[in-house]
C-alpha cells in the first residue's frame, strides 16, 4: 500500500462540540499520523475558495456560511492508503448512512454539519493540501 498524504477538516460543528480530542484520538489509534495541523477560522471567501468544486449546488451557501462559522483545525494527515482509509474511518457524508463506529456515525448531527472534511482523490488531496499548507511536501 502506498504512504500518503491527505487533508482533513475538524468542521466547526464537532469543534463547538468539543469533540477534537475524540477525533483525533480515533485518527491515531487507525495509524493517521499528523504532519501539519492549523488552528483556523475560515473567512466566508476562503470557504468558498476551498469548495469551489460544489459552487453550483444549492446548498453551497449554507455550506461556506456553516465553514466559517466558527474554529476548525485542519490537518495533513499521513499514512498507507491515506486517502481511501481516511473516508472509510470518517464515514459516509450523511451520517445517517455511514457505518457503525465511522466518526460521522459518533459525530455527525446532518449531512452539512457532519464533523469532518476528508480529501477524495489524489489529485484532491494535492490540490487541498496546497490551499492550506503551501510549504508542505506532497508524497
Ligand atoms: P465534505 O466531505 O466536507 O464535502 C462537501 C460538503 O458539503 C460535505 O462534506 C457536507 O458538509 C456538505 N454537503 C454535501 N452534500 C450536501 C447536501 N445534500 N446538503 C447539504 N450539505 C451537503
Amino acid at each position: 500500500m502506498p504512504i500518503e498524504r491527505t487533508l482533513t477538516i475538524i468542521k466547526p460543528d464537532a469543534f463547538e462540540a468539543r469533540h477534537v480530542g475524540d477525533i483525533i484520538k480515533i485518527l491515531e489509534a487507525n495509524h493517521f499520523r499528523i504532519v501539519a495541523a492549523r488552528l483556523v477560522r475560515l473567512s466566508r471567501r476562503e470557504a468558498e475558495g476551498f469548495y469551489k468544486i460544489h459552487r453550483a449546488k444549492p446548498f453551497f451557501p449554507s455550506l461556506t456560511e456553516f465553514m466559517s462559522s466558527g474554529p476548525a483545525l485542519v490537518m495533513v494527515l499521513e499514512g498507507e492508503n491515506a486517502i481511501a482509509r481516511l473516508r472509510e474511518v470518517m464515514g459516509a457524508t450523511d451520517p445517517a448512512k455511514a457505518a457503525p463506529e465511522t466518526i460521522r456515525k459518533l459525530y455527525a448531527s446532518g449531512i452539512e454539519h457532519n464533523a469532518i472534511h476528508g480529501s477524495d482523490a489524489p489529485q484532491t488531496a494535492a490540490c487541498e493540501i496546497g490551499y492550506f499548507f503551501p510549504e508542505v511536501e506532497l508524497i
